[in-house]
């Protein structure tokens, strides 16, 4: 089971990495399936049917290793749409464009080192009851808002409250700036967390990655006024254990970090 915590652990930060081990696995038990099933039975499994097993097995695989949900038909639709368009002249910019979006989506992954990876709905629905219990007129920015999902839904649902949301994924930003255009309460802008000034929030989500916390805990402290709130969702921070922990009862068992800014 430690071998499958350290998977789930590498699927937050490399997804990409996990995706082609989960391809791989699948491969290899189809491969198993089908030799037994050829010698036991004298089955044959049909091209295509082969490929939808192994995009089943793949997309649970990956699933089961913590991999985000639009990761599930990545990997489903993988080898199927090989065989499917295997002989099929489909032009170079297909996969060219597939790339792209790829990359225009996980543009921090190699730089910052934040892949995109979602909140949930439970996420959303405990960040909605720590939102409630806020006194004061909220500011609330997402640091990395990805497409915008959690930001839009709070938004939402507290009209009162002033939601901004703070992405440099190209495409992320693009989607969250556009669903956000019919929600006056909500803005998006194109920026890097480090340019953010943290001092206009009075609550600061972030979901990144090990990687940023250590200092992001020091860019908070020096901007935040004390007293308001830091939220991190999974990653907590070197040496500041967090005031209190909210279990998200998930599959990943993670949980809301808090940290009041002390003065
Ligand atoms: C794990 S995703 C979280 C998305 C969203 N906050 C959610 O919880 O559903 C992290 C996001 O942070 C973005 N990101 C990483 N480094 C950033 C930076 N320096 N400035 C702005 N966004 C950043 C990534 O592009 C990615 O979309």
């Amino acid at each position: 089971m430690r071998v499958v915590e350290r998977l789930r652990r590498l699927a937050q930060r490399y997804p990409a990495l996990v995706a082609l081990l989960a391809q791989l696995l699948a491969t290899a038990m189809l491969a198993a399936i089908v030799l037994l099933a050829n010698a036991v039975a004298g089955w044959r499994f049909g091209w295509l049917t082969a490929g939808l097993l192994q995009g089943l097995m793949a997309a649970s695989i990956g699933r089961w290793l913590g991999l985000s949900r639009w990761w599930w038909w990545l990997n489903l639709a993988f080898v199927p749409a090989l065989l499917a368009f295997g002989g099929a002249p489909l032009p170079s910019w297909v996969f060219l464009l597939a790339f792209v979006l790829l990359l225009l989506l996980n543009w921090n992954s190699f730089t910052e080192r934040v892949p995109l990876y979602l909140t949930g709905a439970q996420g959303t629905q405990l960040l909605a009851e720590i939102v409630a219990q806020q006194p004061t007129v909220l500011r609330f920015v997402d640091l990395g808002c990805g497409p915008g999902g959690p930001l839009l839904a709070l938004a939402r649902q507290f009209p009162q409250g002033q939601f901004v949301g703070v992405e440099t994924a190209p495409l992320s930003f693009l989607l969250a700036w556009m669903r956000s255009l019919t929600q006056r309460n909500c803005r998006i802008r194109y920026q890097s967390l480090w340019r953010t000034d943290l001092a206009e929030f009075n609550l600061v989500y972030c979901f990144l990655s090990p990687a940023p916390m250590a200092d992001l805990w020091q860019k908070a402290c020096k901007e935040m006024q004390p007293g308001t709130l830091l939220v991190s969702n999974t990653f907590g921070v070197p040496d500041v254990p967090a005031d209190q922990q909210l279990k998200l009862n998930d599959w990943r068992d993670s949980s809301l970090l808090l940290w009041r800014i002390p003065s």
